[in-house]
């Protein structure tokens, strides 16, 4: 059931810092319900949607821009000292606005290393990486900002446009197998979905601060490529064990194959009653065919 008076209309005005893949992608689809949404670039793009903002200089959005502002999602990681770039540059302004809600795009990898166990909401993060420290003391300052925030914390994000598909077809992908590992990932229109739901229904759920978006189909690596090789019909290369490709991968690619967990969508999908548009890579990745072939 959808509460009307958390209906979203438009006399929703949504800010989006940082307008990138998944930022652009929500923008649209909130759009299209009849909200205003406004996105952040750091370079001028020639959208009246867009405006400019950027942690590292002077460029801050003028007065204007957040008139009347209901909600605001920001899709920026960390800066380079563990500090939110949105928050640093922007918390006087923002705490003075009469905002319904916040959200922030956050990451899995706060969770740390579970060596392929599961892992929920209620685990205390425990990162592991410089980069997954520097995430969640992002998280604690939102917490800590006394705004009506909500945190997703999101696995690999992939969809149209940005998938193993396009990896492929760029030859930007290495067949590496490294066994018992497995990843998490989530389609992009689905962290839209499952947070306009949420919006939508804020009345009559429960209301939790931290809620992972995932996809319910943890797997291997290798088993995503080898199907994005069948859908483009093309003959997947020889396989490489990890151990042996390690040497090539940059540092930041071989970070990601140090950590190994399962996410768990119970509390999205089980006790909110999100459902899913993408369940598993396969109904993701066919999507996203779709947009490779056009
Ligand atoms: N990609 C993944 O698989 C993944 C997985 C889990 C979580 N996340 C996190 O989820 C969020 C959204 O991910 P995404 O992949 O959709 O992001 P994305 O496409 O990389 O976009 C990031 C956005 O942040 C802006 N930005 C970066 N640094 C900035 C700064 N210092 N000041 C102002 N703006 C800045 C970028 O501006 P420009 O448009 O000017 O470049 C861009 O619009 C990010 O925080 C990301 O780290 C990503």
């Amino acid at each position: 059931m959808i509460d009307s008076a958390s209906h979203l209309t438009i006399k929703n005005k949504f800010l989006i810092f940082g307008g990138g893949f998944s930022g652009d992608y929500f923008a649209k689809a909130i759009r299209k319900l009849g909200c205003v949404a406004l996105t952040s670039s750091r370079s001028i793009r020639n959208d009246r949607n867009s405006f400019i903002f950027n942690s590292e200089n002077d460029s801050i959005p003028e007065d204007s821009i957040f008139e009347g502002v209901t909600h605001i999602l920001s899709c920026i990681p960390p800066d380079k000292n563990g500090n939110d770039p949105v928050l640093k540059r922007l918390r006087n302004k923002i705490k003075n606005l009469s905002l319904k809600w916040v959200g922030y795009l956050s990451t899995t990898g706060v969770y740390g290393n579970t060596y392929g166990d599961w892992v929920s909401e209620k685990d205390q993060p425990n990162p592991f990486q410089e980069r997954s420290q520097r995430r969640l003391n992002c998280e604690k300052e939102w917490i800590n900002s006394n705004l009506p925030i909500q945190i997703f914390r999101l696995p690999g994000i992939y969809g149209p446009g940005r998938s193993t598909l396009e990896a492929i077809k760029t030859r930007k992908i290495k067949v590496i197998d490294k066994e018992n590992q497995v990843f998490s990932r989530i389609h992009v229109a689905d962290i839209t979905n499952a947070i306009i739901y949420l919006i939508q229904n804020k009345n009559n759920l429960d209301f939790h601060p931290i809620i992972n978006i995932a996809d319910d189909e943890p797997c291997s690596q290798i088993e995503v490529i080898k199907y994005g090789y069948k859908l483009l019909g093309l003959k997947m290369p020889k396989k490489i064990l990890f151990e042996d490709a390690k040497k090539d991968l940059s540092p930041i690619a071989q970070s990601f194959w140090i950590e190994n967990r399962r996410v768990s969508n119970k509390l999205l999908c089980n006790k909110l009653g999100y459902k899913l548009i993408y369940k598993n890579y396969q109904v993701g990745l066919n999507n996203c065919l779709t947009n490779i072939n056009k």
